[in-house]
Order: C-alpha cells, then sequence, then structure tokens
C-alpha cells in the first residue's frame, strides 16, 4: 500500500510542474499573438490614413462637380491593388457616388462607418467580418473650406492576412505549450523518481532485508535527506546490536536450564572476577546504624539499589563502599569506617565513607538531588545547579575514589559504581588505576539529548561516566538517549553497532540490564503459621477486618506519583460508592531526603490529602486510606504485600521501581493468610496496577497499565482491579511472577559481571557478553 502510494508521487510531482509550465507557456503565447495582432492591424491603419489623405484634396475637388461628373473625374484614382481593395466617394446620405471596381460589392458593410463619419465630421475605422474573411473599412469625412462635410472617402483593405497570422500565432502557441509541458511532466517526473523515489525505493527494499535478517548489509547510499541517511545507519546499526543482544539471550535461555539463585551467581562470579575482588561503590549504604533511645539500632534503608544489590554481595563476598550516614555509623563501624555485614551473619566489609555536613549538602541534598534527580526524571520539577554544591559534588566522588583506592590498595578489583550520585567516580578511579575493571549502573532514567544539555557540568559528568568500562541502564530506550547525549556534547568517537563511545582511547561500552529482586523467602520473612499471624496482626492494628486491601510501598518521593495515585482513589469512591467500607487502600511511606523543602513539604502535602479524602468518603468503622509514613521493615513490608490483593506503583518517571517486581515475588510463595473474605490473596491472585512511565511496565505488560497523570483513567483502573474476577488475576499473575523468577537479581548481576569481564580491554569483542 505504502510503495504504490509513493510510486505515484513522482507522476504527481511531475503533472503539477508541468501543468504550472504548461499555462505559463501558454499565457507568453498568447501574449505575443495578441501583440502581433495589435501591429498588425495598427499599420494598416496607418497605411489607410495615408491613402485617405492623399486623396482628399482631389476627392474635394470633384465633391464641387455635379454628381453624375464625380465618377469620370475619380475614375482612374479609385482602383486598388494587392491589399487595397479600393476606394469609393460617397454621399453625405451615405450613397456610393463613386467606386473602384470590386469596391460595391463591400457597401453593407462601408454603410455604419460612412454615416458615422458624415454625421460627426470625424475619421472612423472598423474591422468587419465577411464570410471571406476580415475587412478593413477607413471613412474619411471630406471637409470644405467652411469645415462643412462635402462628401465621405472610403478606403477598403483586404484584412484576410490578420485573420491568417492570428490562427497561425495560435498554432505556434499550442505546439509550445504542449512540447514544453510533456518535457517538463518526463524531465519533472524523472528528477522526482531518481531523486526520491528510488533511493526510498531502495531504502524500503533494504529495511525489508534487515527485518529478514540481512542485518550486516549497509544502507543504501543516495538518499536525499542527510539525516534520514544518518538515521538509517543508526537503525541498522541498533537493529544489529539487537539481534545480536536477541540472539545471545536464546542462547543464554538455552544453555540456562537451571534458575538463577545465590551459589550460580557465585560460581558465575568466580569466572567473570577472575580471583579479583568484587568491590560496590554507592551513596547509599544496605546497612545502617542510628541511635534509638540512646542505643544503635540497625535499619535497612528503603532504597531499590539496596534491595537488588545486597543480595548479589551476600552471593560474591567482597567490599561496599557507602556513605557512612547513620547517627551511630561511627561507632558501629571500626577506626577505618569497615564493619562486617550483615552484622547477624557477616558475607562481606562495609566501608564506610564520612562526609562532613557541607559535602553532604552540596554533593547529596543540592547536586544530586536538587540537580541531577529531577533532571533526569521527567516530572516537571526544576533542577536547580549551584556551583558551590558542585565543588562539594566533585569533592565527595573524590573521597568515594579514593576510599576504594585504598581498600583495594596494590590488587586488582572488579569496581560496580552505582548510579547518578557517583557519575563521575569511574573516571578518577581509571585516572589512577586504568588496570582496574570499573563499570556503573545508572539506576534512574536517563533524560533525552535536549533535556540533558541544560545541566552546566554535562561534558564533565559524561567524561567520568565514559571512564567506564561498561555502562549500564534499565532499558534500550536509555541507552540510545545516553550514546545520543554523548554524541552531541562529547568528541567521542561512536560505534552505533556495538553500542560504545571511545574518548581518548578508552572504549566504554553500553548496555540495558533491566534489574530484578530476589525472592522473599530468602530475605527471612515470616512463613506458613506465623505469616498468618503477622497479617491478622496488621489488619487489627490498622482496622482493615473484613476489607479487602490495596497497597503501596513508597519512598515520599514527588516522582513516585503518590498524589495522583491519592487523586485516582478518590475518584474511585466518588464514582464506585458501593465499595466503600469494603476496600482500603494502605500506602506504607518511607520519608526520604526531608533537608530539601521540597521533599518535607511533600510529606505534608500527601498527610492534608490522604485526611481530606478520609473525610470526604469515611463511615463510621471504616476508612479509604490508611497513611503510615516511616521506615518499615521487610518484615512488614511483605505482611502488607501477602494481604493485599493489589499493589498500585505510579510513578511518573522510573528507572525500574522494583515495588512491581517484589509484589509479583510476593504473590507466588507459601503461606495462606486469605483473611478478611477476598479469597484471592491465598492463591497466587492478585492485581499489580503500574504506571506506564516505570521501567517494570515493560517487563511486566500483564499488569493493569495506567497513564497517573490521566484521573479518570487510573481510577477506572482501580475499579477494574478491585472488581477482576480470581481466575483472570492469577492468569496474570503467573506469567509475571514466571518472568521475576527467571529474570531475577542474581542474573541480573551475573549478566553486568559477565559483560564487565568483556568489555574490559576487549574493545573488539562483539555485543554482548551475557553468561
Ligand atoms: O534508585 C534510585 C535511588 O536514588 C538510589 O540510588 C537510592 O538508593 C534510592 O533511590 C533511594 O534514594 P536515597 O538513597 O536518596 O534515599
Amino acid at each position: 500500500m505504502i510503495s504504490r502510494v509513493s510510486r505515484s508521487v513522482p507522476v504527481r510531482f511531475g503533472v503539477l510542474i508541468a501543468a504550472l509550465g504548461g499555462l505559463a507557456t501558454a499565457a507568453i503565447c498568447w501574449q505575443q499573438v495578441a501583440g502581433e495582432q495589435r501591429a498588425g492591424l495598427e499599420d494598416l491603419e496607418r497605411r489607410a490614413n495615408l491613402l485617405a489623405y492623399r486623396l482628399s484634396p482631389a476627392t474635394l475637388r470633384a465633391l464641387r462637380l455635379p454628381e453624375e461628373q464625380i465618377a469620370p473625374a475619380m475614375a482612374d484614382r479609385l482602383e486598388g491593388h494587392s491589399r487595397l481593395l479600393g476606394f469609393a466617394v460617397c454621399a453625405v446620405d451615405g450613397r456610393i457616388l463613386a467606386a473602384g471596381a470590386g469596391v460595391p460589392e463591400f457597401e453593407p458593410r462601408m454603410q455604419e462607418a460612412v454615416m458615422q463619419a458624415a454625421q460627426t465630421a470625424q475619421e472612423n475605422a472598423a474591422l468587419s467580418r465577411g464570410p471571406a474573411g476580415y475587412t478593413h473599412v477607413l471613412a474619411r469625412p471630406v471637409l470644405d473650406d467652411q469645415g462643412s462635410v462635402r462628401g465621405v472617402l472610403v478606403v477598403l483593405h483586404d484584412a484576410v492576412y490578420l485573420d491568417d497570422r492570428l490562427t497561425r500565432g495560435m498554432l505556434r502557441g499550442v505546439i509550445w505549450t504542449a512540447g514544453v509541458t510533456l518535457t517538463l511532466l518526463l524531465f519533472s517526473s524523472g528528477f522526482a523518481w531518481a531523486l526520491f523515489e528510488r533511493p526510498l525505493h531502495r531504502l524500503e527494499e533494504w529495511m525489508r532485508r534487515l527485518r529478514f535478517g540481512a542485518a550486516h548489509e549497509a544502507p543504501p547510499r543516495g538518499l536525499a535527506v542527510g539525516r534520514l541517511a544518518d538515521e538509517s545507519e543508526h537503525l541498522a546499526a541498533s537493529f544489529r546490536a539487537a539481534r545480536s543482544r536477541e540472539r545471545e539471550e536464546a542462547e543464554s535461555v538455552m544453555r540456562s536450564e537451571r534458575a538463577w539463585t545465590r551459589e550460580r551467581l557465585r560460581a558465575h562470579a568466580v569466572d567473570a572476577l577472575g580471583g579479583q575482588q568484587l568491590v560496590v561503590v554507592s551513596n547509599r549504604e544496605p546497612y545502617m546504624h542510628q541511635l534509638r533511645e540512646g542505643r544503635p539500632q540497625l535499619v535497612t534503608p528503603a532504597s531499590g539499589l539496596v534491595t537488588a544489590l545486597d543480595p548479589v554481595l551476600r552471593a560474591c563476598g567482597g567490599l561496599w563502599v557507602a556513605h557512612g550516614a547513620g547517627d551511630a555509623d561511627r561507632q558501629t563501624a571500626n577506626a577505618s569506617g569497615c564493619i562486617a555485614v550483615p552484622p547477624a551473619d557477616p558475607r562481606y566489609t562495609l566501608r564506610r565513607v564520612w562526609l562532613t555536613r557541607e559535602e553532604e549538602q552540596g554533593y547529596y541534598y543540592g547536586f544530586s538531588n536538587e540537580g541531577l534527580w529531577p533532571l533526569c526524571h521527567l516530572t516537571h520539577e526544576r533542577p536547580v545547579f549551584r556551583a558551590s554544591d558542585w565543588d562539594q559534588y566533585v569533592r565527595a566522588n573524590r573521597r568515594f575514589a579514593d576510599a576504594v583506592l585504598e581498600e583495594i590498595g596494590g590488587e586488582n578489583a572488579v569496581v560496580m559504581v552505582q548510579d547518578y550520585q557517583l557519575a563521575l567516580v569511574p573516571g578518577m578511579l581509571k585516572e589512577r588505576r586504568p588496570d582496574l575493571r570499573v563499570g556503573i549502573f545508572w539506576h534512574i532514567p536517563w533524560p533525552n539529548a535536549e533535556a540533558f544539555r541544560i545541566c552546566p557540568y554535562r561534558v564533565e559528568i559524561l567524561h567520568g561516566m565514559l571512564g567506564a568500562d561498561l555502562i549500564g541502564f534499565h532499558l534500550q530506550q536509555h541507552c540510545n538517549n545516553f550514546l545520543d547525549t554523548v554524541d552531541r556534547m562529547v568528541e567521542a568517537r561512536l560505534d552505533w553497532d556495538r553500542f560504545a563511545a571511545d574518548l581518548k582511547g578508552h572504549t566504554a561500552l553500553v548496555r540495558p540490564f533491566p534489574i530484578s529482586v530476589q525472592s522473599w523467602s530468602e530475605k527471612g520473612v515470616a512463613a506458613g503459621d506465623e505469616l498468618t499471624g503477622q497479617v491478622a496482626r496488621l489488619r487489627q492494628q490498622h482496622g482493615l477486618e473484613g476489607v479487602r486491601i490495596g497497597v503501596g510501598v513508597d519512598r515520599i518521593d514527588y516522582t513516585k506519583g503518590i498524589a495522583e495515585r491519592f487523586r485516582a482513589l478518590d475518584r474511585f469512591f466518588e464514582k464506585h460508592p458501593e465499595h466503600r467500607g469494603n476496600f482500603t487502600f494502605v500506602q506504607l511511606g518511607a520519608p526520604s531526603r526531608t533537608h530539601i523543602p521540597r521533599y518535607r513539604d511533600l510529606v505534608n502535602e500527601l498527610e492534608a490529602m490522604a485526611d481530606a479524602i478520609n473525610w470526604k468518603h469515611r463511615t463510621e468503622s471504616w476508612k479509604p486510606i490508611v497513611f503510615l509514613v516511616g521506615h518499615h521493615d521487610a518484615r512488614t513490608v511483605y505482611g502488607f504485600m501477602r494481604a493485599a490483593s493489589l499493589c498500585i506503583v505510579s510513578s511518573l518517571h522510573d528507572g525500574m521501581n522494583l515495588v512491581a517486581k517484589e509484589y509479583v515475588a510476593a504473590r507466588g510463595e507459601g503461606g495462606v493468610e486469605g483473611e478478611g473474605g477476598d479469597g484471592t490473596s491465598a492463591d497466587g491472585a492478585g492485581v499489580l496496577i503500574l504506571s506506564e512511565f516505570a521501567g517494570a511496565a515493560r517487563d511486566l505488560p500483564e499488569a493493569v497499565i495506567v497513564n497517573p497523570y490521566d484521573t479518570e483513567e487510573f481510577a477506572e483502573a482501580i475499579r477494574q482491579g478491585v472488581e477482576m474476577d480470581g481466575r483472570e488475576q492469577r492468569r496474570r499473575m503467573t506469567r509475571m511472577r514466571v518472568r521475576v523468577e527467571e529474570n531475577n537479581i542474581y542474573r541480573w548481576a551475573a549478566d553486568f559481571l559477565g559483560a564487565l569481564a568483556h568489555a574490559h580491554g576487549k574493545p573488539d569483542q562483539p555485543v554482548g557478553g551475557r553468561p
């Protein structure tokens, strides 16, 4: 269909150009013919005038004679020759008194001109048409000395030749017009075909071949539009990269008959690390000590990054370098800031980095979370970039890099740098130890180049990241955005086929690694009767007995779309009052970054919203929203996820959002607690309502996908989720669970470590590197 339409384009273009050219030619020819006609007529008039002028004195003399002598007196002067038909002398009443031989037959045509000339005493000329063609009549009054009209002298010309000239001119015009039109039609259609149709046709053919596997064929040459040529190069490269990855994934799936487990990762890591130490560097520490009533208490921070990486280090052992942010962190670590973790069952070392208050303010709250965070999340929050924050960011990054180098000493190591707080660390490490294997994983989205370019320190950040051997994102889209950003802002050589950037001779590969979770049972959460009892206690404690539960688990952050979620719940209860009293939504919200006014205000705003909605819809024994602000441990989160037949993840923009995967993982494990008569929690059912703007939506398409900004659609999704029948819930949930179990956090780490092993020092390795 498309090609049929496009094939007629050159013809249509040609017809348009030819029609315009033809019209212009016809107009020019017509002008020319009309001009020639005018000139011919003027010439004829001039000649008739001259003849009449010359004959006038003789005519006057003859008119003074008696009428019967006039003809003899003029006899030899009235005959014509060639185009001059002859003369006539008429009386003032129009009668012919004397005339040349052929003149009388034209009498009817002369009459009007003669009478006019006699009456007005003015010369009169006319072109009249008869059966034989045009005749030109000039009637000149003959005046006596007193100025009275004595008669009229007529000069008659045959003007047929003007007619012939007109016909010839018109014919010439038609031939020209037809010639020009035809030529233009041929040339412009041919031109359009050669310049657009043929290259596009070739592009279409090439795309078809690309689709069916000829991935290594270069795009056709000669595309008229340069940008289109560039884009097709990129398209081909992305396609080749995707194909290659697909093949490797397929091979990898075929190879892996067993699921990825802690043990399997450990064995794989031994290979991938080649005897080197694994070092993770992040801002957030996996275990934090806070003072509670004067005594240090262990806290596990609410962080997707910690959820993902703690199991990896537990499996592989090694070192985790992170900011010691807890107020009891110093007293629980040794003199060099190290502590074996998890404290109850040590598997690896946590090295805490100490930052001054100014450093923490500028680096963490300022540049990282008021600058880069809103820059990378498209949530209409304006980023703030202060030079002083940037200075602290550089200084803090240097501290993390120094801590890593200090810990590894002269040894070799594989370093996995985590996230946007530490963008400069890869470059800093490589500057001092080019032999280290360094990867960075960016846990948040990477925006498009246009959005990123507003950052005043964009070049420094890109240089820092490009120091890594491997740069990971959750989604291919983020990889594309990143490479495009590098392309536009840094003098690096890009290899779109391998998805790699070369800066000053160092190659960084860019790959997607969608992050995931471990199973809940590995986290030591309750099971069986213990879980049933825990769920019953939670229900009782929060007044949730006998109702169906929905749950949301988030850091309190404007990117998480909690306000949009509350708004949709409000609308849901407005539109469906029949659900009042039988469905309650529990929101677990961990306060976060509260030194930043926007975050502090958000906690208050959300509390006020929840209060207002509760006030509007509540009954004596029921309220729609239970908003629990605080840090909730894994057991509590799991308890709620097991109890809830519905979970809402409504991020406005998110790299992945592991809460979605945690809920899916929670719905398949043992333990029966289907209280409240919902009957779905007990048997692997449950509904996930998931924002289309969270990376997880790519991995979990069976969720009920919503646009959190669309309150009506969102409220309808909640209704759909609350009313969905058990079979449909289980059908969807089973598919999601199988995927999350297969692609768990161990597989993510194995993929990343494998790719890092291949990436380092082997710039010619093909795409992939999956185990
Ligand atoms: O997932 C993105 C992320 O910023 C992680 O880097 C971080 O651990 C988590 O969110 C929580 O944020 P914060 O560490 O600032 O509390």
